[in-house]
């Protein structure tokens, strides 16, 4: 082994370890699907989050009607002569009589309506006067009867209702103040008699929007989700994908259209932990298939949905003949075959005709798409099989995605592998929430796995600390080492996405997650920041690096340090990925070896993942040690120092101080 003195400053004196990289040769093309985002709605992730409707139960569908709703004076629930068929229920205002009794209802909205003073919010709602009444208006509020203050209302505007007809009403609001734990009042306008109008779909949004599409997606968790440049989004799920019970499971084709008439699907997670029951979790579907496509387009991702296999949850069901049998799966089949047409057919097509009617005539490219989340046993591939058939007849360039049941070793796992190379799906998707032993011992997993079957896709993983299922630093750093194992054998790793994605602080069913949020502001947790370390830094083709002759994949006596190298093709740069997990600096020497005759190191750009104290403007996330990312290049005065050429072909950068307990990412410039 090479020896070196350390020269950096903070470290101490120490041997330095040398990093070997064969930077002449690449070894596999990196996957541009790596590193990707998983989303579901769990921890109010869409409905509440990142889905931007701030009323709850809009379209009073709710199983208790108007649950979400206080209402006082004259409401009645309808569902005769409804505007929408597949969400009938509506509400009629009538008068209440003389004075100030008005008669209206208030809607408690996700933890609380929040809205921003000096903001503007689209109130919008479905209205008729109902028979013999006179044209009536209806008041629109942002009120926060807890504020304390003189007047509740923070917003106010009025619509004018003057037909017997079933229409869309739209007005502004700008609050004066901040609202936090607001409402959205609606109101008939004149408590005189003779008046009764009919409300559906009653709906408020900001119009500041993601892309400001009305009726959009929360911009800065949007935003967030555009940074980290992922390159596959998988969505719906998740466990939801399957349901509880088979009429649960996600339907796609019930997300697409009119949001108005979209039906309301219940949400496993709102009962899945006794500890954590919200009863108030429902999808609305108003984040649906068409908007995650044009999410994935939006953020540069390849869309990847998952589809039911007409099994329901196996977690919750055990007995066979609550799945749908082998030969009742054609529907389920249509639904899949179906979608590739939504996403990818010609507009004269039924499905691709609904894409260019809702905005997006362009296909969406879709190249991948799973069926089946977390199954397992005979009975997953015998309901998988027709499906690959199905597909591949039809669609033979679509690529399947198939399960490995829901952990990454064991029996269902053992078994699963060999079933899914037999059918030949083109991924084998695998789930780990594995303790810190499990990430720190991972990083050499695929190194032995067979490089002729289907390729892997780590669809759903994170590390969650024993006895502290919470975000933390310690965490995240495993994650990094986890995935230098990824990089190194990008041959056959071309998938991966952290899970879950998004939490609610007043919301949450599990966790660790990547990025929590409340109604107003959001916190990206240290393995956000991991993942974005990689995805920023993935590069094209895969290096060869090793120290001592072996992988550096925290083997005995390596004490802790992983690496992994890829260069760049479209800047010229080579890309070192450290982690150090150990409790000491480490001190390292990067040695590129088959460098073109002539071409050196021109620069040296470093991010660095650093603990620190700042602590989240979110209450209650628990984030026991957050981090960020240091940026910073190597001067020149250093590079000169540092900088060694040996023979016409090597160049090394010596003694780098990686600090105990961090995560670095150095891009060596040869340009
Ligand atoms: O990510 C949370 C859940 O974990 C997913 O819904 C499920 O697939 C897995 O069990």
């Amino acid at each position: 082994m090479a020896v070196a003195v350390a020269l950096s400053g903070g470290a101490g004196v120490c041997a330095a370890e040398v990093l070997d990289v064969k930077v002449a040769e690449s070894v596999a093309p990196i996957a541009p699907t790596m590193y990707g985002l998983f989303f579901e709605d769990i921890n109010y992730g869409a409905d509440g989050g990142l889905y931007a409707e701030l009323v709850k139960n809009r379209s009073f569908e709710f199983p208790q009607a108007l649950s979400g709703w206080q209402s006082f004076g004259q409401v009645e629930v309808l569902t005769d002569d409804a505007p929408f068929e597949r969400n009938p229920h509506y509400v009629r205002l009538s008068s209440a009589g003389h004075g100030h009794k008005y008669s209206g209802l208030q809607n408690e909205g996700f933890f609380g309506v929040t809205a921003v003073k000096g903001q503007e919010y689209v109130f919008s709602v479905w209205a008729r006067l109902a028979e013999g009444s006179r044209p009536a208006k209806i008041l629109a509020e942002i009120a926060d009867p807890a504020s304390g203050r003189n007047s509740q209302i923070a917003a106010k505007a009025e619509i004018k209702v003057e037909s017997g007809e079933w229409q869309r009403y739209e007005c502004s609001l700008k609050p004066s103040f901040d609202v936090d734990n607001g409402v959205l009042r609606v109101v008939l306008g004149k408590p005189d008699g003779g008046l009764a109008v009919d409300l559906d779909h009653v709906s408020l949004f900001p119009a500041d929007t993601w892309r400001g599409r009305p009726g959009g997606l929360r911009k800065d968790l949007a935003q967030a989700l555009y940074d980290l440049h992922p390159g596959v989004f998988r969505f719906p799920g998740g466990c939801i994908v399957e349901g509880t019970e088979i009429g649960d499971r996600y339907q796609w084709k019930n997300t697409v259209g009119p949001v108005e008439n979209r039906p309301l699907n219940t949400n496993r997670w709102h009962y899945t932990f006794a500890d954590r029951f919200y009863p108030d979790y429902y999808q609305s579907g108003g984040l649906g298939f068409y908007e995650y496509f044009l999410l994935s387009e939006d953020i540069g991702a390849e869309p990847l949905p998952v589809l039911s296999v007409g099994l329901a949850c196996q977690y919750q069901n055990n007995s066979p003949e609550v799945h749908v049998p082998v030969d009742s799966l054609q529907p389920y089949i249509d639904d899949a075959l179906d979608l590739i047409e939504f996403a990818n057919g010609d507009t004269l097509t039924t499905w691709g005709g609904l894409r260019a009617s809702m905005g997006h005539p362009e296909p969406f490219g879709l190249k991948y798409l799973a069926i089946g989340n977390e199954q397992w046993g005979p009975e997953y591939v015998e309901r998988l099989a027709p499906f690959v058939k199905a597909i591949r007849s039809r669609y033979p360039d679509i690529m399947i995605v198939g399960s490995s049941g829901p952990s990454p070793d064991g029996d269902k796992f053992d078994y699963l592998w060999p079933e899914m190379k037999r059918l030949g799906v083109d991924l084998v998707d695998e789930h780990y929430y594995k303790p810190e032993d499990w990430f720190a011992g991972s990083a050499t997993r695929y190194d032995s796995y067979d490089r002729r079957g289907p390729k892997v896709f780590a669809g759903e993983y994170a590390c969650h600390g024993k006895g502290k299922k919470f975000n933390h630093y310690n965490t995240a750093l495993l994650e990094a080492a986890m995935m230098t194992g990824f990089e190194r054998n990008a041959d056959i790793v071309t998938m991966a996405t952290y899970a879950p994605l998004f939490a609610h602080v007043k919301g949450w069913q599990w966790r660790p997650d990547m990025i929590w949020f409340d109604n107003r502001s959001m916190s990206k947790t240290s393995s956000y920041n991991v993942q974005q370390m990689y995805s920023l830094n993935k590069g094209t083709d895969l290096l060869r690096l090793t120290m001592d002759g072996r992988p550096v994949a925290g083997f005995d006596g390596q004490n802790g340090l992983y690496a992994s190298a890829v260069l760049d093709r479209g800047s010229d740069e080579y890309i070192v990925k450290i982690v150090n997990t150990s409790s000491e600096a480490r001190t390292v020497d990067i040695r590129l070896d088959g460098m073109k005759r002539g071409s050196g190191i021109t620069g040296v750009d470093v991010m660095r993942l650093t603990p620190t104290s700042k602590v989240s403007a979110l209450e209650g996330t628990n984030l026991e040690c957050h981090s960020e990312i240091v940026r910073e290049s190597l001067s020149a005065a250093e590079l000169a120092d540092r900088l060694v050429r040996e023979g016409k072909r090597t160049v090394v950068l010596k003694d780098y101080a990686v600090p105990a307990e961090s995560f670095v990412v150095l891009r060596l410039g040869t340009k």
